[in-house]
């Protein structure tokens, strides 16, 4: 492990400084300060692709820094520590091997998962062994899959019968909107949404109400449209 040109007591002291102000802060859970910011860069991640969880307004004259899973400082729950002078990392149980920790601060998470989402603690440690927190937030979308609608009758009558299409997606955190011979549906009186989207109830139905029907499920990061599914209405 050691290079034979950075004599060992170097990296020792460091390292060992940062695990006892590591231990010593667990027990303050301070909320995070002012000044200090952490975003996720994307806002808004896609599954399987990478994520910055990026840092500003750092103190100055920092030995190392620590990341945490979770709202707070604690060792369970630690990804890595890093030295800034040795530009080390030293994992810890939370740790992945898709982390990277930067000179800067900022954390580069790989081949991101949905379980990566949920909140994130940096401990900044000063070069005098105090500290200072920050938590941040990610949130890990998967790409939506293609959709399929259900309908109630494909052949209705008009002005006499109504007709419910159903949006139909196992995905989770999702928005809908349907489409109606490939626009977006325009409103009528006559139709109902429920109230996520999912149900468009069209009553009485009319003959203008013919054609094709695609329901959309878009998040923020990817969206997909069902087959079109065909209405016939025919004159009572
Ligand atoms: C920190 O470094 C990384 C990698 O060079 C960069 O992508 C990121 O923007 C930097 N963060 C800040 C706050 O400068
Ligand atoms: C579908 O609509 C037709 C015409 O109005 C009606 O005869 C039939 O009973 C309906 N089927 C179902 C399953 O509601
Ligand atoms: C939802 O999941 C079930 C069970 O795995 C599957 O049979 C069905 O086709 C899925 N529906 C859609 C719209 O993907
Ligand atoms: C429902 O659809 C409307 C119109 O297409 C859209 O403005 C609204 O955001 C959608 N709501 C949800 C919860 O998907």
């Amino acid at each position: 492990m050691e290079s034979p040109s950075a004599p060992a007591h170097r990296r020792c002291v460091p390292w060992q400084g940062l695990l006892l102000a590591a231990s010593l802060l667990t027990f303050w859970s301070l909320p995070s300060t002012a000044q200090l910011t952490m975003e996720s860069v994307p806002p808004n991640a896609a599954e399987g692709k990478e994520v910055l969880l990026r840092v500003d307004n750092l103190p100055g004259f920092l030995g190392g820094y620590v990341w945490f899973k979770g709202q707070s400082v604690d060792s369970n729950h630690q990804i890595a520590s890093y030295v800034i002078d040795a530009q080390e990392i030293h994992p810890g149980p939370a740790y992945s091997q898709r982390e990277t920790i930067y000179p800067n601060g900022s954390l580069l998470l790989k081949k991101a998962t949905l379980k990566d989402t949920g909140y994130y603690t940096l401990l900044a440690i000063k070069g005098n062994f105090q500290g200072e927190i920050v938590t941040g937030q990610l949130r890990i979308y998967q790409s939506v899959r293609k959709p399929a609608v259900r309908a109630s009758n494909a052949t209705v009558t008009e002005n006499k019968d109504a007709v419910v299409l159903t949006c139909l997606t196992n995905d989770t955190d999702i928005s809908i909107r349907w489409l109606f011979k490939n626009q977006i549906l325009p409103h009528k009186d006559r139709m109902k949404l429920s109230r996520d989207n999912s149900t468009l109830t069209i009553d009485p139905v009319r003959r203008e109400d013919a054609g094709g029907y695609q329901c959309e499920v878009f998040n923020p990061v990817s969206s997909s449209k069902s087959d079109p599914f065909k209405l016939n209405v025919y004159n009572g």
